[in-house]
């Protein structure tokens, strides 16, 4: 895993470098096999670069978008990630619908929800049980508590190894989220971290040792390439 760690002096100028590092990402799996498969952030971070996403002219029907993580809410919700990426992003592009695959969360059981998502998984990978799928492109945030995705520290979804979507829970409200072994499937991790509240999670998290299950993003070691794009007040300042 090669880690890349940059800094940027500010939010724009940090958006424009992720939208360009994914469109890379995405070209080059283009070029290997003819389409891209991305998982999407939720919380607010991202929201800026969905937008400048929106603006770019691609090939969306190559494009087949998951979510690492969603609140157990409905699609409709403001808070759901879905929501939100479709109204800053799939809303104003011709992505087909067949190609945006969010985490349902119409079932009362979380759990039978998370076993659906993981068999959409496997149909769409063509992989059975036990075999994980490798994403080309994952974006990932970080909570100031060093969450990632919805896997939250001390909590029973860092234990779930065996399985490609559990539940995960924030202070009692149940999410669906990726297991860590997917994301560190992946070709390509990018972390977008920004704001001083994050700083001091982030110490601990791009510190050489540290507790995982305290700091859950440093459970992210992925196969592929790993970019933290931090703005400069997440700047932790360590001897990277
Ligand atoms: C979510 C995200 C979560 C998010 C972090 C950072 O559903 O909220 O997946 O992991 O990335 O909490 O959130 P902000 O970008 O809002 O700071």
């Amino acid at each position: 895993m090669a880690r890349s760690i940059e800094i940027f002096p500010s939010l724009p100028e940090l958006m424009t470098r992720s939208k360009q590092l994914v469109l890379d990402q995405l070209q080059s799996s283009f070029e290997a096999k003819g389409y891209a498969t991305f998982v999407l952030a939720g919380g607010s971070t991202p929201k800026a670069l969905y937008q400048l996403l929106a603006q770019e002219s691609l090939p969306w029907e190559k494009i087949h978008c998951f979510w690492g993580d969603e609140r157990y809410v409905s699609p409709t919700h403001p808070d759901s990630n879905e929501r939100m990426a479709r109204e800053a992003w799939f809303n104003h592009v011709a992505i087909p619908e067949k190609n945006l695959h969010p985490m349902p969360t119409h079932d009362p059981d979380p759990f039978r929800s998370a076993r659906e998502y993981e068999k959409s998984l496997q149909d769409f990978f063509e992989i059975s049980s036990g075999q994980l799928p490798i994403f080309d492109v994952v974006l990932l945030g970080m909570g100031d508590d060093g969450h990632t995705a919805s896997l939250f520290p001390q909590t029973t979804a860092l234990g779930v190894v065996d399985r490609l979507v559990t539940v995960g829970n924030k202070d009692g409200q149940p999410r669906l989220t990726l297991t860590y072994p997917v994301i560190n499937q992946a070709h390509c991790v990018i972390f977008l971290v920004t704001g001083e509240n994050k700083r001091p999670a982030l110490s601990h998290v791009l510190a050489e040792r540290g507790d995982a299950l305290n700091y859950p993003s440093r459970l992210i070691q992925p196969q592929g390439k790993l970019y933290w794009l931090l703005d400069e007040k997440a700047n932790p300042h360590l001897p990277f």
